[in-house]
């Protein structure tokens, strides 16, 4: 069936240079993935079926981390900073843009269990910021796992995938079809995977201070956050979307 493009779509195809002549487009695909181009933040991150289209959403986490960087760290030589879950790279690349703009000096880490995604970003770094490929690591892990063991994060920033399980199958085609599951599944409630990050902040940071990306299902019964001062932060349409844990 060929598809018809919304005049959103048309716009967005045609400001990517996608060749429109002798294509059918399946029905469902997102048109990032047929120009592997996702807007995020005004800037072209690449992306491919490897990597989530990263969400409008989560462009608010950048600013939540930005602030978070600019109250709590004013006079610090160097903030050091984990993006886990990283997929292309959107929110820790984001980031460093913002801090690089200030003159502010960081090293920050990016990981994912996919090294297809972590390669992504990667490129994606190289891309935006040639001359601060010094400040980044990339590291392939299922969450810490792969982490040397002496490093202390100033900040730890994240939108795991946190999908519940049981709302996979409902999900719009062009979501359950075309972007990658594990950027989705969250498990039980799709907590399981923020829930293992929080587990393991103690041994990553002196200061407990993370913001993670989660579900607007989600309510702090679910969430294992306990003693670290959580508080959830709601997103430009109005629903909980960001878990913010500080402890001193
Ligand atoms: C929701 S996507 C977010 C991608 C990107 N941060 C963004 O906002 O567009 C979640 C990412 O987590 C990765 N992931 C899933 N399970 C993981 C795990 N156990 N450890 C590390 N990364 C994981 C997936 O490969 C995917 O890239």
């Amino acid at each position: 069936m060929s598809r018809q493009l919304t005049p959103y779509e048309k716009n967005f195809l045609t400001r990517h240079n996608f060749d429109f002549s002798n294509t059918s487009i399946p029905t469902d695909i997102p048109i990032e993935y047929l120009v592997n181009v996702a807007e995020f933040r005004g800037l072209n991150f690449y992306i491919d079926q490897n990597t989530l289209i990263p969400r409008i959403e989560t462009e608010q986490l950048v600013d939540l981390a930005l602030e978070n960087i600019l109250t709590n760290f004013k006079n610090k030589e160097k903030i050091v900073i984990a993006d886990l879950c990283t997929g292309s790279g959107s929110i820790g690349i984001s980031l460093a843009l913002e801090l690089a703009k200030r003159n502010i000096d960081f090293h920050i880490y990016f990981s994912d269990i996919s090294k297809d995604a972590l390669d992504i970003a990667k490129k994606n770094y190289y891309n935006f910021l040639p001359k601060k490929i010094a400040n980044a690591n990339f590291i392939h892990s299922d969450l810490f796992n792969n982490f040397p063991k002496d490093l202390n994060f100033d900040l730890i920033i994240s939108n795991p995938p946190y999908v519940p399980n049981e709302r996979i199958a409902s999900l719009q085609n062009s979501v359950k079809n075309y972007e990658p599951i594990l950027a989705l599944d969250g498990g039980k409630d799709g907590t399981e995977i923020i829930n293992k990050i929080i587990l393991q902040l103690p041994k990553f940071q002196k200061k407990i201070n993370c913001l993670i990306e989660i579900d607007d299902s989600h309510n702090l019964d679910k969430i294992k956050s306990e003693g670290l001062n959580p508080s959830l932060i709601k997103d430009q349409f109005g629903v909980n979307r960001f878990l913010s844990l500080f402890l001193l």
